[in-house]
């Protein structure tokens, strides 16, 4: 314990080096030394008897920048080499599971790796100093120093979409070297949805004849219609067990997804009688159209039988010790209109939809148990009551996982507010302009915002946080036509969420992380990715230094702060209704020297009364506590006069409202 403590004590230090070693997520502790270690295509690898597989990985990641792999030995060989790199294991080292040393001199680099997944990350932190691609001259120095390093979390996890599009399984392989580089070692794989089911099922073979294609799929730019293509694919099984290998070879669980009971139109369309078939106007369709659809499978004892059959072939191939089974966005309207569903309920009494999803996810939790795996799924499973082993990954913001941690749940905290990579990285507006083909969902998630996620909710006590298995990015595929479009998404956010899993909170530092930023963009750059704009937000800054507090959020990039920056062109826009007692506060850098008028206008463009206040006041304060009224708004305006001494303007929603709420330019 005392040992911990030191080593994250010092952790903050070598986020504050002056110089930091190019590596993300930054290490927990970093000691640099004088000189460099001269590495070459002399170099090689001498290995521990029981690394020879992570050796032979490491000696063709070098290969790529000197053209050739290099040479492995067994560590017990004694022969002299001129330049070796080490790769040891020591389970006895002083580092939790995972973690390596890393030692680098003039005449040597060794890794110790406390397991052999710790000595896999050690090689990483390796490929990060030296150079992207090719060398130049045969030769690349790297700095003298020692590295200590471990991860917070266990799950640091990507998931990856490939029901809304489907991706060649060799790009999934590539973008898993990629989660390795990063020191991921989770790939959710979301492999069935309502627009296409993608894994083989030898005993349902419909499953990907039938449901692994589609009739049409909206075009970039008009989400709301069709083109009218055919589309689809699916990975066979040797695919999927191909890939599974690969991932583990590079430290990586695949936990695979199986949607229940909805997101399921794709299967239930392979196999109508898996649905709700009594109920009237029956009619699956693998579906064309993103979003939320009704098609549900039936609580039915043929569709928990299909369900164990599929979950058996599953867990042959994937060793994961958990199944993810969805859970989210599942409709409860064909449940409510099917005399089986009402019949069942009477048996089981079971009171309503909620209650029905909960005996689902009971069932399949039964099911995985029987298998010897666990069950995972989005925080919708907690409906109706979760079931007693089940992992919850929060999504619909932290609250599902806050309360299913204080229930003693485990869970992976996966917040659409800082981990949900369909969403645009840089403004919506400025990405449409490049063209239609950069559409994305929606959403403004930049990559400080996702640096700056802890995935420990303040909510929770110490002995509660440690339900927090860590944290994953999603990336949804509605708007990825391409994996180059994944690329773009994933892409340098990435490196930002590696950091949120990986490093200590007390060594993050995001200024420091755009300063080591930049050696790993070369690193994509060298290999062709095809990365995202690194967005900086517009400066956050009033015209005179005063203040902003608010308790509404932001909606993009139009801040608070925009309402009074001296320009009539920005404005504040509010992300979400208003509620009675909703505020917007200016905090005045100096007091009115004598009476003063002010005038506020909110809501959208001229003639249009879009996302203006409709009921609230103006009220002036010298003092930040004591407020008197100046004005009501009226039409969405107030405009008043403030006495001598005003140095706190407030506005104050007094009723609510559906309409968000737009702020321009404070006049004083
Ligand atoms: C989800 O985004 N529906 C989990």
């Amino acid at each position: 314990m005392k040992l911990l403590t030191t080593i994250t004590l010092a952790a903050g230090m070598g986020a504050l080096a002056a110089d930091p070693l190019p590596i993300i997520p930054q290490p927990v502790k970093v000691e640099t030394a004088a000189g460099t270690f001269v590495f070459s295509a002399e170099t090689a690898i001498r290995h521990h008897r029981d690394l020879a597989a992570d050796a032979k990985l490491f000696a063709d990641d070098l290969g790529k920048l000197t053209g050739q792999p290099a040479r492995t030995y067994a560590k017990e060989l004694k022969i002299h080499l001129a330049s070796e790199i080490l790769l040891d294991l020591d389970p006895t080292l002083d580092v939790p599971a995972s973690g390596y040393r890393l030692t680098i001199t003039p005449q040597a680099v060794k890794v110790v790796g406390k397991d052999a997944a710790g000595a896999y990350y050690g090689t990483r932190s390796i490929l990060q100093l030296l150079p992207a691609g090719k060398l130049e001259n045969g030769k690349a120095e790297i700095p003298a120093a020692t590295v200590t390093d471990y991860p917070r979390f266990g799950w640091r996890g990507m998931h990856l979409d490939v029901g809304r599009h489907f991706y060649p399984a060799e790009d999934v392989k590539r973008f898993i070297d990629w989660l390795a580089f990063h020191k991921l070692n989770v790939l959710h794989w979301h492999l069935t949805e309502d627009q296409g089911w993608r894994i083989e099922i030898k005993k349902y073979p419909k499953l990907t004849t039938v449901g692994g294609f589609r009739d049409s799929t909206p075009p970039y730019g008009n989400r709301n219609s069709d083109d009218g293509v055919r589309y689809g694919g699916f990975y066979t099984q040797d695919q999927i067990r191909e890939i599974v290998a690969y991932a583990k070879a590079r430290h990586i669980t695949v936990v695979p997804e199986i949607e229940l009971p909805g997101h399921a139109a794709a299967a239930i369309t392979a196999y109508p009688e898996l649905g709700n078939d009594d109920i009237p106007g029956y009619a699956p369709k693998v579906m064309t159209r993103w979003g939320v659809h009704p098609y549900v499978f039936a609580p039915t004892e043929k569709v928990f039988g299909f369900i164990d059959d599929v979950l058996t072939e599953v867990c042959a191939l994937f060793p994961s010790p958990y199944i993810h089974i969805g859970g989210d966005e599942a409709p409860k309207d064909q449940w409510d209109k099917s005399p089986r569903v009402r019949e069942l309920m009477k048996k089981e009494n079971l009171k309503n939809g909620h209650d029905v999803q909960s005996y689902f996810i009971k069932r399949v939790e039964k099911i995985l148990e029987s298998k010897g795996r666990k069950l995972i799924g989005w925080d919708e499973i907690r409906e109706g009551g979760l079931s007693p082993k089940a992992t919850v990954m929060s999504w619909r913001g932290e609250q599902g996982g806050i309360d299913s941690a204080k229930e003693g749940h485990d869970v992976v905290m996966a917040p659409n507010s800082h981990t949900y990579f369909d969403h645009y990285q840089a403004p919506e507006k400025s990405e449409l302009a490049k063209g239609k083909e950069f559409e994305a969902i929606g959403g403004l998630l930049p990559i400080e915002k996702v640096y700056s996620y802890d995935p420990v909710p303040k909510a929770l006590s110490p002995a509660e946080a440690k339900h927090v298995l860590g944290v994953q990015a999603q990336l949804w595929s509605e708007y990825f036509k391409t994996f180059k479009k994944v690329e773009y998404h994933a892409f340098p956010r990435i490196a930002a969420l590696a950091e949120v899993a990986w490093t200590p909170l007390a060594a993050k530092n995001y200024e420091n992380f755009r300063q080591r930023l930049t050696g790993v963009l070369k690193h994509y750059d060298a290999a062709g990715i095809n990365r995202g704009e690194l967005f900086v937000p517009p400066v956050r800054k009033t015209k005179d230094g005063s203040t902003v507090e608010t308790s509404i959020g932001t909606y993009q990039d139009h801040w608070p702060e925009l309402a009074f920056d001296g320009s009539p062109d920005t404005f504040f826009w509010a992300d979400r209704e208003l509620r009675a007692g909703d505020h917007f506060t200016l905090h005045l850098k100096a007091a009115t020297a004598a009476e003063t008028s002010v005038s506020i206008t909110t809501g959208g463009p001229a003639g249009k009364n879009g996302d203006r206040l409709e009921s609230g006041v103006l009220e002036a304060s010298a003092n930040g506590s004591a407020w008197t009224k100046v004005a009501d708004f009226k039409d969405g305006v107030a405009e008043g006069k403030v006495p001598a001494g005003t140095a706190h303007l407030r506005i104050k929603v007094t009723a609510p409202q559906k309409n968000w709420l737009i702020i321009h330019e404070i006049r004083i």
